[in-house]
């Protein structure tokens, strides 16, 4: 066991030692290091100010990704290279991104700034391209209140067009420092409040096997993943974390298996992890997950994250649960697989007994006579929660509905399925009528609230309109199934 930190900054190996393990990254570099390029706008994940890039070895490259240092707690940076916006000209030299940014006046308070550059840097570092549509995706995350993103978008496709700096991710120099930090024992933090004499204690278990002794052991630890969540109950509301056991270096649920179209999802595996998997299971979830939070959330908040947490407005739940997964729980040595619906038996109440954990989420695969949807409504398109998320799941038979699973987020206390709508479609033959049918019997599956992000009303014609919109793409998608294979007969 260690009880420092040490990640690799501007070529050097910092060390950190007898911090408040929730201590975020933005206050440590501001605060301890008075590295104050890096803002704080919202201290929740909103704004992008707080933009910094991660560096993580992979497969003996260092794989770069933004995060929001607001809610990221110092210890995950163990055995990492942070890079801030003052990483980038510490030769003296802007990097071609800031030198774009200046080139076409894409700042005028400056307050936004480093965070965008942050994240075009990351996009840079990816070497993606410099598509409106693509770096629209990677700055969605970064919010400027004065320029205007049309100069901002000029400036990633001038990057380009400058002389390219040399990409940090292969410079050998890092790799040996990253390789030399990586540690076989576990990271566990110790830290007494100074004011109060509360303890706080973080570890960070390297085995499944040494996290479900821990989590055995401490019952009332808080297990943090990526800290989307958990990282808001200390920076807004001021709770006290005293025992926090971090899945972040449990390689075992970092893990996607695919095996015959199913998908195993291990707990720790990122939304931007899994996008890929996803998109190939349905094109709809790959986009769903697209529209979840940001970049920076993406790169951080993991699908395990989303279904422990139990929120009735998170998107992963109802799109799972119409897919028909299942979720795998684990206490000790042994664990136990119950469908993803039962996990959520009222508002903030899940199926976790004391000392167990989500260890996977399983995908089966998507049959061929599948119709697949999911929507999410919300008032804006990028980072926003959704008023309304739907998920509908047919298997067909020609035209009839064989098989029916519908579920929805933003209806009821918990993500739930339609079990009156689903009775309604099952068996029944695809048709304007039998959709109105459907349509209707939601009124008896849900009674939903009205709250800041959608009225009552709202959400249950929002909800009757998805069903109707379903048809409405599964006659499309059946005409064009009919024409290719008009076409391919005619050939
Ligand atoms: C700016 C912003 C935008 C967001 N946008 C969206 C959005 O569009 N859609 C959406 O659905 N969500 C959104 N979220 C919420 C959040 O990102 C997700 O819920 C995310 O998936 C949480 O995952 P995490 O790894 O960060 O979990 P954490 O914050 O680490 O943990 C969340 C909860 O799950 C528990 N937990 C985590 N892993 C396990 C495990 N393996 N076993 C048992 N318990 C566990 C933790 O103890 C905690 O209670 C957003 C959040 C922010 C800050
Ligand atoms: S300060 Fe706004 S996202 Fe971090
Ligand atoms: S330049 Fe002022 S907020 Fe973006």
């Amino acid at each position: 066991m260690t009880d420092t930190i040490r990640f690799v900054l501007d070529g050097k190996v910092q060390e950190a030692h007898g911090v408040d393990p929730t201590r975020t990254v933005l206050q440590y570099l501001r605060e301890d290091l008075r590295r104050t390029g890096t803002k704080e706008g919202c201290a929740e994940g909103d704004c992008g100010a707080c933009t910094v890039v991660v560096g993580e070895l992979q497969g003996g490259v260092v794989v770069y990704k933004t995060i929001n240092a607001c809610i990221a707690f110092l210890p995950i940076l163990d055995g990492k290279e942070l890079i801030t916006v003052e990483s980038l000209s510490a030769d003296g030299a802007l990097h071609p991104v800031q030198q774009a940014m200046v080139d076409c006046h894409g700042s005028q308070c400056g307050f936004c700034t480093p965070g965008f550059v942050m994240s075009l840097f990351a996009h840079y570092e990816n070497q993606a391209d410099g598509e409106t549509a693509t770096v629209c995706d990677a700055l969605a995350g970064n919010l400027c209140r004065c320029t205007g993103y049309g100069p901002i978008l000029a400036a990633a496709r001038r990057m380009h067009e400058l002389p390219q700096a040399p990409l940090r991710g292969k410079m050998p120099d890092t790799i040996t420092r990253l390789k030399k930090l990586q540690r076989t024992n576990d990271l566990a933090l110790s830290f007494t409040c100074p004011l109060t004499g509360t303890v706080k204690r973080y570890v960070a278990p390297h085995s499944i096997e040494s996290l479900a002794l821990l989590v055995a052991e401490y019952k009332d630890a808080t297990l943090v993943a990526g800290a989307t969540d958990v990282g808001l109950w200390v920076t807004k509301q001021h709770r006290v974390l005293e025992t926090m056991i971090s899945l972040g270096d449990v390689r075992e649920l970092k893990t996607i298996t695919e095996k015959n179209g199913a998908l195993e999802i291990g707990a720790m595996v990122t939304y931007s992890d899994a996008i890929n998997a996803l998109r190939e299971w349905n094109s709809d979830i790959g986009e769903l997950i697209r529209r979840i939070g940001s970049v920076q959330i993406r790169n951080s908040g993991t699908i395990g994250g989303n279904i422990a947490n139990g929120s009735p407005i998170g998107d992963i739940m109802p799109a799972f649960i119409a897919a028909g997964a299942t979720l795998t729980l684990r206490s000790g040595a042994k664990s136990r697989e119950i469908p993803l619906e039962d996990y959520f038996i009222a508002y903030g109440k899940q199926d976790l007994r004391p000392g167990e954990f989500v260890e996977k989420v399983n995908l089966p695969p998507a049959a061929k006579n599948l119709f697949y949807r999911v929507y999410k409504l919300s008032k804006r398109f990028d980072q926003d929660i959704s008023a309304v998320c739907g998920a509908f799941a047919f298997h067909m038979k020609d035209d009839v509905i064989i098989d029916a699973r519908i579920a929805f987020g933003g209806m009821a206390e918990t993500p739930k399925r339609a079990a009156a709508c689903e009775a309604a479609l099952t068996r029944a033959k695809w048709s304007q009528e039998t959709v109105l049918l459907a349509a209707s019997a939601l009124e008896t599956d849900f009674a939903p609230i009205s709250d800041m992000r959608a009225s009552a009303a709202y959400r249950l014609k929002s909800a009757k309109n998805l069903i109707m919109k379903t048809f409405l793409e599964w006659e499309g998608h059946e005409r064009t199934r009919v024409l290719d294979m008009k076409a391919t007969a005619n050939a």
